[in-house]
Parts: structure tokens; C-alpha cells; sequence
């Protein structure tokens, strides 16, 4: 079976084509290879504006989305006639965005009369781990699912395929957006994830080189750890960034030059990703403690946090060496469409009535706020 599925919800049009080679019913697995998985990026476009602007991302997709298909349906030697399933991101995300990616998948269902699948975009991010499940190493359930990306922050129990139970979120802002926010605040770019995570550890390096510093530079910088000790599974990352800027504000003061400038920077950033990633792992332990899972996989574009996985995997391997964890390939980790393929295909698999699918082209619609069911 071959699904071509599209994703635009945010500033990434992405299409890409997957097979399923055979559903073994019995092990309830299925064998599934990526076989092209285009993403045109539009992070250029929006770096000048320090954030995403829903209206020039959409005019964007709108110029890329026909390419991006043909290089996706080319590198896969594909033909769009041989296409069995489409599949697009239905939500959640930015309304101009999505409506691009979902009228374009519309019109080729209703065209070559094919079902159509429509995936949430964090059952995406949670299924791009699947594409590495083979026969001999099966994710099992339940699972403890930390998603952590650009819009999200949560922790979800997963007790079978399509089951999520949201046990934790935050309560303001996602982790991602605070590392775009706390790049933005220290003039680091756009998007500001990646930038920060470079700068912390550089910090650290330097700090493993010269040691004798290591004292005197912890007690320069000190951040909150929002919600550490509350009882719930809940995260807070505001106060989180606000407290980098006051922080930042004052001892800029003190800076005589660029050299300590940019080491300020370096070492602010070091325990901002030190205090978010340390709120993450407690909270993930807690889950972990509460529900005694099988497996606990890492969702979204916070997933390739270096730092993130380092301090997870540590603590998984040191008290919970029966769980199985899973973080997703690198490059899977951020918006894509081969994760939402993935996804459309375990939703269209294991529906007991496929026939849902068939008129999905004249009913389906964006949704900027869908909610995981
Ligand atoms: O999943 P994603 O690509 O888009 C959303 O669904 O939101 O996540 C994007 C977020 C951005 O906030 C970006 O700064 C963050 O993921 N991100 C990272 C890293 N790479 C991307 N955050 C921390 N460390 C990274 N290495
Ligand atoms: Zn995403």
C-alpha cells in the first residue's frame, strides 16, 4: 500500500510517500519504509520577523506545495495513479497554513477517488518513533509519551495504537516557543531551539576545559525551575523566560565587551536548557512512577535537543532499566510529512470501517485547534 501524505501547518511544506509492505495482523505490526520525504523550509522567509507569520507562510506553501509533490512523487518513483491513500495534517496549527495542505490533498482524493486520511499533528510527531519499530524490536504498550515541540508540551499515556490520554501539559507557554523566545530575547536568530542548544553547549565545553572557572560562572547565572515540586504533571515555561531577560538585563551591565557578551549569552543559555531540561526529566520520571509504563518514547522538534535525550536516556538507564525507550530519528524530529504518512497509515490500517475514508475529500476540514482524540 502506498500513502502520499502532506504537511503545512506551520513554515515546512512537506510531502512524502511510505509503503506498507504487508499488515501481520497476528504481531500487530506494521512493516513501513519512507520512501521519499521532501521538506522545502521556509525559515529564511520568516527570520526577519523573529517568528512565524501565518499569512506569508501560506502564500509560501501555496508556491512550494506543487513542487515539493512532484520531487516527493519523482524521488520515489512514484506515480500519483499508484497512490492507494492520502493523507494531510488536519490540525492543529496555523488556519492559512493548513488549509493549503488540506485542499491540496482533498483535490487529488476526489480526482483519483481515494481515501483520504486526515492526522493530527502530534499523532504525528508520536509516530515518526513507529518507523523504526521492526519485528524483532516492537514498541510496546502502554507508553509514556513526552511531546515536546514548538506548540506542545506534554506528557501523554498511550494505552494501545490511537489512544492518548494527556496526563501533563503546560500551562502558558510550550518549551520550544521558550527557547524561540529566549534566542529572541539575546538577539541569537530564529528559529531560536537549535541556536540556544549550540550556545549551551559551547558553554559547557568551555567550562569542561576550564575548570577552575566552573564555580565562579554557576553563581553568576541562576534560573527557576518552574513547577519542579508540584504534585501534578503539569509544566509552566513563562516565568522561565522572563526570568532569562531579567537575568540577561543585569548582567549586561556588567559586560565590558563583546567577547564577555557573547559568553554571557553562552552561559544563560547553558542554564536555561539546564533548568527546562531538568523540569522535563522530573516530571517524566513522576509519569514514569505513576504509571509504570512499557516504553517512553520523545515527540517533536524539541526531541533533537541533544541535552534533552542525554539527561532522559541517563536517567532511564540508571533507575528504570526494564523500560524500552525510543527517540525519533534526527530527522524526523521536526515538522515533516513522512511522520503524518506514518500516522495516516496506522489510522487507515487498524479502522474497522476504511470506508470513513472514501468521502473524506467533500468533508474534511482544517482545524486550527483539533484536539487529540
Ligand atoms: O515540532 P516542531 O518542528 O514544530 C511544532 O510542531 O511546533 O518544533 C519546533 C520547535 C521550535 O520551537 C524549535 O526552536 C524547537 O522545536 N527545536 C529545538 C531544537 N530543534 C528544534 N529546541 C531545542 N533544541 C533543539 N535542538
Ligand atoms: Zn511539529
Amino acid at each position: 500500500m502506498l500513502v502520499l501524505a502532506v504537511e503545512t501547518s506551520c513554515d515546512e511544506t512537506s510531502a512524502s510517500i511510505v509503503q506498507l509492505e504487508e499488515f501481520d495482523k497476528k504481531n500487530n505490526f506494521l512493516p513501513i519504509k519512507i520512501l521519499s520525504n521532501i521538506i522545502s523550509s521556509q525559515v529564511k522567509i520568516h527570520q526577519k520577523w523573529g517568528g512565524v507569520v501565518p499569512n506569508l507562510a501560506a502564500r509560501e506553501h501555496v508556491k512550494n506545495i506543487v513542487p515539493v509533490l512532484d520531487t516527493a512523487l519523482k524521488s520515489a518513483g512514484i506515480k500519483l495513479s499508484e497512490i492507494d491513500v492520502f493523507a494531510t495534517t488536519q490540525g492543529p496549527g496555523l488556519i492559512p497554513a493548513l488549509l493549503i495542505g488540506t485542499n491540496a490533498s482533498k483535490a487529488l482524493a476526489y480526482f483519483y477517488q481515494k481515501p483520504l486520511v486526515g492526522v493530527h499533528h502530534i499523532e504525528g510527531h508520536i509516530y515518526a518513533n513507529f518507523v523504526r519499530e521492526t519485528q524483532n524490536n516492537k514498541i510496546c504498550f502502554p507508553i509514556i509519551a513526552l511531546v515536546v515541540s514548538g506548540g506542545h508540551t506534554q506528557l501523554m499515556l498511550i494505552k494501545n495504537h490511537l489512544e492518548y490520554e494527556i496526563s501533563g501539559q503546560t500551562l502558558d507557554d510550550a518549551v520550544g516557543e521558550a527557547f524561540d523566545k529566549v534566542a529572541k530575547m539575546l538577539d541569537l536568530g530564529y528559529p531560536g531551539g537549535p541556536i540556544v542548544s549550540t550556545y549551551a553547549e559551547a558553554s559547557r565545553k568551555n567550562k569542561r576545559i576550564n575548570k577552575s572557572q566552573i564555580a565562579n560562572r554557576r553563581s553568576q547565572i541562576t534560573l527557576p525551575r518552574p513547577m519542579l515540586n508540584s504534585k501534578n504533571l503539569d509544566f509552566s515555561f513563562s516565568g522561565l523566560k522572563t526570568a532569562v531577560l531579567y537575568s540577561y538585563q543585569k548582567s549586561k551591565k556588567k559586560v565590558k565587551d563583546e567577547k564577555q557578551l557573547e559568553s554571557l549569552k553562552k552561559s544563560i543559555c547553558q542554564e536555561f536548557e539546564n533548568a527546562a531540561v531538568e523540569v522535563l526529566v522530573k516530571k517524566t520520571r513522576k509519569a514514569i512512577e505513576k504509571y509504570r509504563p512499557e516504553t517512553f518514547l520523545l515527540a517533536g522538534g524539541v526531541a533533537a535537543n541533544r541535552h534533552l535525550r542525554d539527561e532522559v536516556e541517563k536517567m532511564l538507564e540508571s533507575d528504570y532499566p526494564e523500560i524500552d525507550f525510543k527517540f525519533p530519528p534526527m530527522e524526523l524530529c521536526g515538522d515533516n510529512a513522512a511522520m503524518i504518512a506514518i500516522a495516516a497509515t496506522y489510522r487507515f490500517e487498524l479502522s474497522k470501517n476504511k470506508k470513513v475514508f472514501q468521502n473524506n475529500w467533500k468533508t474534511l476540514e482544517a482545524n486550527a485547534n483539533l484536539a487529540l482524540k
